[in-house]
């Protein structure tokens, strides 16, 4: 992602971030409760949308694909959730369906 920044409502939660992620890498996410991890997730799966910046994936950005194009992405990211509020990605799983009928906003 590239200069991302979101929130919710008036509310900026995070500004401006840049961040590289590459295939098979594995990360952490670590900051203080209500730093921004879940909201950084839902960025990357387009539960949310950012105010500015791009999110990209594999060359496109995810804000402009369609219904379709979006699920085939979710499909292939791959994503579980502990708890509906609060993703958790992992290699090889699928997008929970309750991700899969709200594609466009966390906000809800
Ligand atoms: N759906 C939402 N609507 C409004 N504010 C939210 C929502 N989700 C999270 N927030 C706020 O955004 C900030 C970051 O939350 P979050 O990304 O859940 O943090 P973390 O996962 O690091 O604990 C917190 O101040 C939280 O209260
Ligand atoms: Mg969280």
């Amino acid at each position: 992602m590239r200069g991302v920044s979101c929130g919710y409502g008036d509310r900026v939660i995070l500004s401006n971030v840049d961040l590289d992620l590459h295939r098979g890498q594995v990360i952490g996410v670590m900051g203080t409760s209500g730093g921004g991890k879940t909201t950084l997730l839902r960025l990357i799966g387009r539960q949310l949308t950012p105010i500015s910046g791009q999110v990209m994936f594999d060359g496109v950005d995810i804000a402009t694909l369609d219904r379709k194009g979006l699920y085939a992405l979710r499909r292939r990211m791959g994503c579980s959730s502990s708890a509906r509020s609060s993703p958790i990605f992992r290699c090889s799983t699928t997008w929970p369906s309750h991700c899969a009928s709200t594609p466009t906003s966390a906000n809800r």
